[in-house]
């Protein structure tokens, strides 16, 4: 396995984006291999608390030798943060002072051949960050009819060449089922016309990403976990968005843009509407310097939103 070095992406952003209390408690909802959490804690001080969640069990086993002087403050949970209130009220927490979405698949996996997320090593057709889910790319691709798959392909890879692709994968499956990440590159290749594969990224870059979204059920957990992540806040507390692709970034920026809206409820008081309780940090994301792609390309799509939690006007009773 190739020698992997991991680097938390806008990290200087995150830390100074969340402005970490001390002795507060975070949510890092994909902890990963632990390098924003470690970050985090540095600055929480010893009586600080984080609840470090991620549906990969190989990355909570990374995470817990980084965090291995913060033991005692740090809840590890393999989970989905789609179930992040049933997580957060299973620990009996009912209001955080931050919590961090750094979305997607670690340097880990990816380069991890066998887990199947990469078009640049020839393996088995899996793709689950949850290696305990049932459904992997290979159910995908050798099961889905061909609108399905073309439907899939546009849809979460914004790929313009989906039905071709969907049509060769279907093709070619015939003849027996495509049972690799090298046969489904080179299945892609036959798909897009020659010149359009001399431009831009890797052939199979988008296909790969719309298979990766679907097997993990990516988009509709992210706006469930958002949401819910939002309503743990508490007044003046944050949350940190970094998400690298349009999908994602659009699904946060248009529920940061609902939570921040006034609320127009026709119940005023008390409503639970949760609009009017957002103040938006970030107008427009924020995106790696040059120093940092110069020392992390992969960080390049990377954007960073950031919000925080203000009493919403409608929540705020009366005084006499
Ligand atoms: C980009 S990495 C996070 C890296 C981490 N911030 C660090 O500094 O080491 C994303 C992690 O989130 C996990 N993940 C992605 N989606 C998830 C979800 N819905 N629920 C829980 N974990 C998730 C992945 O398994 C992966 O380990």
């Amino acid at each position: 396995m190739p020698e992997i070095e991991h680097k938390p992406v806008l990290l200087a952003e995150t830390i100074e984006m969340l402005a970490i209390r001390a002795g507060g408690i975070y949510v890092d909802c994909t902890l990963g291999a632990g390098g924003h959490a470690q970050e985090i804690l540095r600055r929480t001080g010893p009586r600080g608390r984080l609840i470090g969640i991620d549906k990969d069990r190989s990355a909570l086993d990374r995470a817990r030798k980084a965090l291995a002087v913060y033991l005692d403050q740090v809840a590890f949970v393999a989970g989905d943060f789609r179930n992040l209130q049933a997580i957060l009220t299973g620990l009996g927490i009912y209001q955080v002072d931050g919590i961090l979405f750094d979305l997607g698949v670690s340097a880990f996996q990816i380069l991890e051949p066998r887990r199947g997320f990469s078009y640049a090593y020839d393996a088995p057709l899996d793709m689950r960050m949850d290696q305990g889910a049932k459904l992997t790319a290979f159910d995908l691709v050798n099961n889905l009819d061909e609108k399905e798959l073309a439907a899939l392909i546009f849809r979460y890879g914004e790929e313009k060449w989906a039905r071709r692709i969907a049509s060769l994968i279907v093709a070619r499956r015939r003849k027996s089922p495509i049972t690799t990440t090298g046969q489904l590159v080179e299945v892609i290749k036959a798909a897009i016309p020659a010149p359009a594969r001399r431009k831009g990224p890797h052939p199979a870059k988008r296909t790969f990403q719309a298979l990766r979204i679907a097997v993990n059920d990516e988009l509709s957990g992210l706006a469930q976990g958002l949401r819910a992540g939002i309503s743990f806040l508490g007044s003046g507390a944050r949350v940190v968005v970094i998400s690298f692709h349009s999908l994602e970034d659009r699904i946060v920026k248009n529920i940061f843009r609902d939570f921040a809206s006034p609320c127009i409820c026709d119940v005023q008081l008390n409503c639970t509407c949760g609009r009017g309780s957002l103040r938006i940090l970030t107008r427009k994301p924020l995106t790696p310097a040059a120093r940092e792609l110069k020392l992390n390309p992969r960080a390049r799509s990377a954007k960073l939103r950031a919000a925080e939690k203000i009493v919403p006007a409608a929540n705020v009773l009366p005084t006499k």
